[in-house]
C-alpha cells in the first residue's frame, strides 16, 4: 500500500498499543520506572493510573531500608543527581500496606526488588513468587549508589549470571533484569543474563556522576557521588538500548531521559518493546499520559495500524 493510501486506512481506527513483555500483556508500553513513582498510591490524586502499561514499583529489599544520609538529590542541567541508597519499606510492609491498593488498579504491577546478598535475592524472589497479584519482577543488579548489593553485581558478567540463575530458580513469574551503564560493554552483562534465564531485560539504570557544590567545596550529595537520570542520559539510553537489542533475542524496555513523546519513540524504533519514564514524573505527574497519548497520534499520523510496526523500524 503506498503511504497515503496507509494514512486514509488507519484514518478513524485506534492503532493497536498493547504489547508483550515475557507473558506480561501490556496495553500500551509506557510505564513508570522504579524509584520514581513510590508505590502507585502516590500518584493517584495526580493520574489515571490505569490508562499506564503497567506499574513499576519502587525497589524493595528483604527488610526495610532507611537509605543514604542527606543531601541526596541534587539538580543539574538537564537532568538529576540521586543518591537514595535504595530506601523502601521492606517487603513485609509492602505485602500488608501498599499491596491492597495495587490490586486494585486495573493494570499489571511489576515489583522491583534488590538484595544485600545473593541469599537474600533469592529469598526475595521466592516471596514475590507466592503473590499472584505481581504479575512479574525486575531484578535490579544495577543500583549505583549502595555498597553490597545492586551494582556490584551487574558490572561483572559471571556476577550477573549468578545471582540471575539463582533468583531464576526461585521464581516462578516473568524475570526482567535492569542493567547498568556503568560498564565498558553493556552486551556482554545482557548476554550473560540472557543465558541465566532473564525473560526481559531494562536498560539504563543511572549513569554515576558527581557535582560539587564551589563555596562549601564539598560534595553535593553526602554520598558523594549519585545516579545521573534525566533527559541528559538520553543519547547514552538509546545507545545502549540499540546494542542490547542486537545482543540478545528477548524484549528489550528503554529507560534513560523520557520526558516528551518522540523521546520515547526513539526508544522505540531502535526496538525497545517497551519504555519507562522516570524523573520526567517529577517535573509533570502527567507526564506518561501525554507520551502515550503522543505515541498513539504518531502512529495515527503515520499510518501505521500497530505499534509493533514501530518497533525495531530502525534504518541504518
Ligand atoms: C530518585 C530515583 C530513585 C530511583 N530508584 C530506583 C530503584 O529503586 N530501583 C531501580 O532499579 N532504579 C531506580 N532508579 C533509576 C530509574 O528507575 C531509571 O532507571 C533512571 O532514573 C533513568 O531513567 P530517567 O532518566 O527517566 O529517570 C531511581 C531513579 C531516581 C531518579
Amino acid at each position: 500500500m503506498k503511504n497515503g493510501d496507509k494514512k486514509q486506512a488507519a484514518a478513524g481506527h485506534k492503532p493497536n498499543m498493547a504489547v508483550e513483555i515475557a507473558g506480561i500483556r501490556l496495553k500500551n508500553p509506557v510505564m513508570p520506572a522504579s524509584g520514581t513513582f513510590g508505590y502507585g498510591e502516590e500518584y493517584a490524586p495526580y493520574l489515571d493510573l490505569e490508562r499506564l502499561g503497567g506499574i513499576i514499583t519502587k525497589g524493595l529489599s528483604l527488610r526495610p531500608k532507611g537509605g543514604n544520609q542527606t543531601p541526596r538529590i541534587a539538580e543539574t542541567i538537564s537532568g538529576m543527581l540521586n543518591a537514595i541508597g535504595l530506601q523502601n519499606v521492606g517487603i513485609d510492609a509492602f505485602i500488608e500496606y501498599k499491596l491492597p491498593f495495587l490490586r486494585e488498579v486495573n493494570t499489571p504491577v511489576i515489583v522491583n526488588f534488590f538484595g544485600n546478598t545473593l541469599d537474600e535475592y533469592g529469598e526475595v524472589a521466592q516471596r514475590l513468587s507466592d503473590l499472584p497479584e505481581v504479575a512479574g519482577v525486575e531484578l535490579n543488579i544495577s543500583c549505583p549508589n549502595v555498597k553490597q548489593g545492586g551494582i556490584v553485581f551487574g558490572t561483572d558478567p559471571r556476577a550477573a549470571a549468578e545471582v540471575v540463575s539463582l533468583v531464576r530458580s526461585r521464581l516462578n513469574k516473568p524475570l526482567i533484569v535492569k542493567l547498568t551503564p556503568n560498564v565498558t560493554d553493556i552486551s556482554v552483562i545482557a548476554r550473560a543474563v540472557e543465558e541465566a534465564g532473564a525473560d526481559a531485560i531494562s536498560c539504563i539504570n543511572t549513569l554515576t556522576g558527581m557535582a560539587v557544590d564551589i563555596h562549601s567545596r564539598r560534595p553535593r550529595l553526602a554520598n558523594r557521588t549519585g545516579g545521573l537520570s534525566g533527559p541528559a542520559i538520553r543519547p547514552v539510553a538509546v545507545r545502549m538500548v540499540h546494542q542490547v537489542v542486537q545482543a540478545v533475542s528477548i524484549p528489550v524496555i528503554g529507560v534513560g531521559g523520557i520526558v516528551r513523546p518522540m523521546d520515547a519513540l526513539e526508544f522505540l524504533i531502535v526496538g525497545a518493546r517497551a519504555v519507562q519514564v522516570g524523573t520526567a514524573n517529577f517535573v509533570d505527574p502527567q507526564a506518561m499520559i501525554t507520551i502515550i497519548d503522543g505515541i498513539e497520534k504518531f502512529l495515527v499520523d503515520e499510518g501505521l495500524a500497530d505499534i509493533h510496526e514501530l518497533i525495531g523500524s530502525l534504518q541504518v
